[in-house]
């Protein structure tokens, strides 16, 4: 079935899923902390923090490194969702979500004939604005130096590592990636592989990198760079207009805030359904002693499948872009959370179809990446952006160097076309003009007592949410060190299809057990990427915890 193309993954997070989660590398700091899944990104970040740049100047700077050194998510032809926490000050979401093209019709992938490789697939970008308005509110180092270590990065070249090395073979090898210009820039002559220890130069996106450092984010929506991405969409049947690029705006949104056994947690508003998602699993689970029943206990897991099972049904039926779309308020009313908790049956699972027999939902694919940082005054910042797929729909815009996103198949694919096979066609995420696609991007922070002690995130597209419920579970209820919280398996039921993701099924064979007795199935998998960062409030200790299920690092002032 030519629909199956959406759910197309890729590469290097397809790692064997027989694998347990490793432990998660740590370093301790009471000054500013990166963490990053790409080394020479989170190099960039600490060298930002030590010349005077607060965590927002850092954050841009290994955004804009990781669309150099982790091409599989880091971008400029993305989009994502940054929440910044400036002490003493209220928290925000800058969001920068891709946008439909005015030329999208709601049934651009109807008739299966567009796939997630296609250019019609991508969305306007919206990394290089977000990053702007990031940086124009909070930012304190002029624009031009939070660019350019990309730029030296993308000129000089840098080693490409064995994690690196492996996604590209693993891109390369795989007989769908069949653009030219993505060949050419990421291959090695004569189709030999790469290896860790070899320099990857890309001279064409240094020249878009420079173009937006020296002349601000307008060179990327109105410049030469924005003049090549149309001439490749004319060429190839595109959507995106000039029109598209000039009219794209990123927003300062106000977050979604819950409170979780007495902190406050915070994470992005629509159009991603992270927040909402987030403050009503753990509205459910505030009903529960979750600790005192244990961390690999049946009985907890259960419920924290139940929570999550019952509220993705929700995200299907309700959630899109806000300004499309009336985003109802359920999700935070602690009532409607009491409700959900008197429909779990403590000693059976409820079958999906029961929990919201009306809709059926897709599953989706890699990949993402999240960051986060902290400075040595206590400003955090929670990034995640994506260029959905693993390196996108795999097209380099000629001439200007990098990647563009396959965002536009988060959509809802097929209006009215909701079955049991795992399509969802309803209306608050279907395809229009200048609308925003629901994402599963979950970046958090959680305060206490107004100051941050928690920053964490996650790629892996709609099990994101449930990897960050799962780092907060074990910290907030279990006060599991960070980097146990990190490497501790993680589990993931997305309403449908009815079965629960788990990453411990080896580790934890009584517990998978009970959970099929309670009429779960189960399967393993592997789930999610947190680079988080924890504070001590006591001792202003901040604990930076690279996750190493696939690289990273953490580097400390
Ligand atoms: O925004 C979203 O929800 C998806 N485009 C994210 C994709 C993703 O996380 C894939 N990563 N592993």
């Amino acid at each position: 079935m030519r629909h199956m193309l959406l759910a197309l993954t890729v590469t290097v997070l397809a790692l064997p899923s027989a694998a347990q989660p490793p432990k998660a590398e740590a370093v301790e700091s009471k000054g500013g902390v990166v963490v990053c899944v790409s080394p020479p990104a989170a190099d960039v970040g600490l060298v930002v923090l030590k010349t005077g740049g607060n965590a927002v100047d850092a954050a841009v700077a290994v955004a804009f490194a990781m669309a150099v050194t982790w091409p599989e998510a880091g971008n400029v032809g993305g989009g994502g969702f940054m929440m910044v926490a400036p002490p003493g000050k209220e928290v925000r979401c800058i969001e920068y979500r891709e946008t439909a093209p005015a030329a999208a019709k709601v049934d651009l992938f109807a008739d299966g004939t567009v796939t997630p490789l296609d250019h019609k697939a991508a969305g306007v970008p919206g990394t290089v604005r977000g990053l702007a308005l990031a940086h124009q509110k909070y930012g304190r180092l002029p624009w031009a130096d939070v660019v350019r270590p990309a730029v030296k990065l993308a000129e000089d070249g840098f080693t490409v590592n064995a994690v690196l090395a492996r996604g590209l073979n693993n891109v390369l090898a795989d007989a769908k990636t069949t653009n030219a210009e993505f060949r050419r820039v990421y291959g090695r002559p004569n189709k030999e592989e790469w290896t860790a220890g070899e320099k990857l130069v890309l001279p064409d996106l240094a020249k878009t990198l420079r173009a937006i450092a020296e002349k601000g984010p307008d060179a990327f929506y109105t410049g030469d760079p924005a003049d090549l991405l149309v001439k490749e969409m004319k060429a190839h049947g595109g959507l995106i207009t000039k029109a598209d690029l000039a009219a794209y705006k990123a927003n300062d949104r106000e977050p979604v805030r819950t409170t979780y056994r007495g902190f406050d947690v915070y994470g992005p508003p629509p159009p991603s359904a992270g927040g909402l998602c987030v403050a009503q699993v753990l509205g459910v689970l505030e009903n529960y002693d979750l600790k005192k029943l244990g961390r690999w206990s049946p009985e907890a897991n259960h419920l924290i499948i139940e929570a999550m099972k019952f509220t993705y049904a929700d995200r299907a039926r309700s959630l899109g872009d806000p300004d499309f779309v009336k985003i109802p308020q359920t999700f935070r009313d602690r009532e409607y959370a009491k409700k959900i908790a008197a429909r779990i049956d403590p000693k059976r699972a409820t079958p999906s179809l029961k929990v919201a027999p009306d809709l059926v939902i897709d599953k989706e694919s890699d990949s993402t990446t999240h960051f986060s940082v902290i400075d040595k005054d206590g400003m955090a910042v929670s990034n995640t952006y994506t260029l959905e797929n693993s390196y996108g729909n795999r097209v380099v815009v000629p001439g200007a160097g990098y990647i563009l996103n396959n965002e536009m198949t988060d959509f809802n694919p097929r209006p009215g076309w909701t079955t049991s096979a795992g399509q969802i066609g309803t209306k608050p995420n279907r395809i229009e003009p200048g609308r925003r696609m629901l994402s599963s991007q979950t970046p958090v922070v959680v305060l206490n007592d107004g100051k941050v002690v928690l920053v964490t995130g996650s790629p892996g597209g709609r099990t994101i949410t449930n990897t960050v419920l799962c780092v907060l579970v074990n910290v907030l209820d279990f006060d599991m060190p960070l980097p146990d919280a990190v490497a501790a398996p993680r589990m993931h039921h997305q309403w449908l299809p009815d079965a629960v993701r788990f990453e411990g099924v080896k580790q934890h064979p009584e517990l998978v057990a009970a959970l099929k007795e309670l009429g779960h199935t189960v399967a393993e998998a592997r789930q999610g990427d947190a680079h988080s960062i924890a504070i001590d409030p006591k001792t202003g200790v901040r604990t930076g915890v690279a996750d190493k299920r696939l690289d990273g690092k953490a580097a400390g002032e």
